[in-house]
């Protein structure tokens, strides 16, 4: 029978491994459907009950750029295998053309570029991304409406019966493994939908909440519509949940702010050591990196960057040139001119 062992309690706290509902939904902020939907087929696995001889389960993540679909995959990771980079990841835009689909599977013996041609997936490899603590593989097809027809056929293998033929003719099995396949179709509709004019928070209204689930439905709606014109049906069929993003609204951005300045602060306790101090950022600081690290059209993609810029490589600068005495206290503020950020030392 399948298990999944409590995980050991790690440094960052995370705890066992039974509150995974929980973990996901805090890690990935303002999309519950995604956890909610995912759980339930690995408490399936949990309890042996999952149907043999296919994947434990394959998801299709729909929405809008930087919202949180790969994101998903990698906080799940980290809640299953204690790290976050824990999981296989094929990048379909690199199988656009047929002959790619070589790199995947590997070539058959006695074809050019045999031996130079390890396949990307093999059984050692989905082995390596399972851990101690939870015998389930993470893989993550990111992008699918990139790849080549080829490649599609494979994967409705993979999907359908848990299987991949690789070119020496040996078998990949995929049945214990979570597949995730993202893609953005549909995703430039939704925004449109989202937005006419006035932005999300327009059109569905704090004050309003019974409006959401309606918005939801419509964006799951234009998300499928838009595989089903791109995908055969026998490949729309395999997949046992479509989980459509929604645009994260100025809370959640807000929210996810806050959790990376939280990030930072522990990266710099922990990695430190004696030379640590404490970090302080102020709200307004807060709101600039929000205005600078997010946006409706890449959504928060471009805030890690961000905060790396104004506050990471700043405080590594200054760290470097000793100008933080240990247990100092460093304030991020807003300049005067409301543009950038100055770091105060207090000691
Ligand atoms: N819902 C979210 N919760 C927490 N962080 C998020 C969320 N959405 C986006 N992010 C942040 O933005 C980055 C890019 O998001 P990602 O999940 O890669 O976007 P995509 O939906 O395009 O796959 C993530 O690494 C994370 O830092
Ligand atoms: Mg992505």
């Amino acid at each position: 029978m399948a298990t999944i062992r409590p995980r050991r309690a790690t440094s960052n706290g995370n705890g066992g491994g039974n509150d995974l509902l929980r973990q996901l939904t805090g890690r990935v902020v303002g999309q519950p459907q995604a956890a909610n939907q995912i759980v339930p087929y690995i408490q399936m696995h949990q309890a042996g009950l999952a149907p043999e001889d296919r994947p434990v389960g394959v998801f299709l993540l729909l929405g809008p750029t930087g919202t949180g679909k790969t994101r998903t995959v990698e906080a799940l990771a980290e809640v299953l295998h204690g790290n976050e980079k824990q999981l296989l990841k094929v990048d379909c835009g690199e199988f656009q053309m047929e002959h790619e689909v070589a790199k995947l599977i590997g070539a058959p013996p006695g074809y050019l570029g045999h031996r130079e041609t390890p396949p990307m997936l093999t059984q050692q490899k989905l082995s390596s991304v399972a851990s101690e603590a939870c015998d389930l593989s993470l893989v993550l097809f990111d992008e699918i409406e990139k790849a080549a027809p080829s490649m599609v056929r494979l994967l409705m293998g993979v999907l359908d019966k848990a299987s991949l033929r690789l070119g020496d003719n040996t078998s990949v099995r995929f049945e214990r493994t979570l597949i995730f396949l993202t893609s953005n179709l549909g995703a430039r509709e939704m925004q449109k939908e989202m937005q006419p004019d006035f932005g999300f928070e327009a059109l569905v209204p704090c004050s309003a909440p019974r409006s959401v689930p309606h918005a939801t439905r419509k964006l799951d709606r234009i998300g499928m519509g838009a595989v089903r014109r791109k995908f055969p049906p026998e490949f729309v069929n395999r997949i046992d949940a479509v989980i459509t993003y929604q645009p994260l609204g100025a809370d959640a951005l807000a929210q996810i702010v806050d959790q990376q300045i939280t990030v930072l602060e522990r990266h710099i306790r922990n990695r430190l050591g004696e030379r640590a101090f404490e970090l302080r950022v102020n709200r307004a600081a807060r709101q600039l990196l929000l205005r600078r690290g997010t946006s409706s059209e890449y959504g928060a993609r471009e805030l890690k960057r961000t905060i790396l810029r104004c506050l990471t490589q700043p405080l590594a600068a200054m760290t470097a040139n000793g100008e933080i005495p240990p247990d100092a206290i460093v304030h991020a503020e807003l300049n005067p001119d409301g543009e950038n950020l100055v770091l105060t030392v207090v000691v």
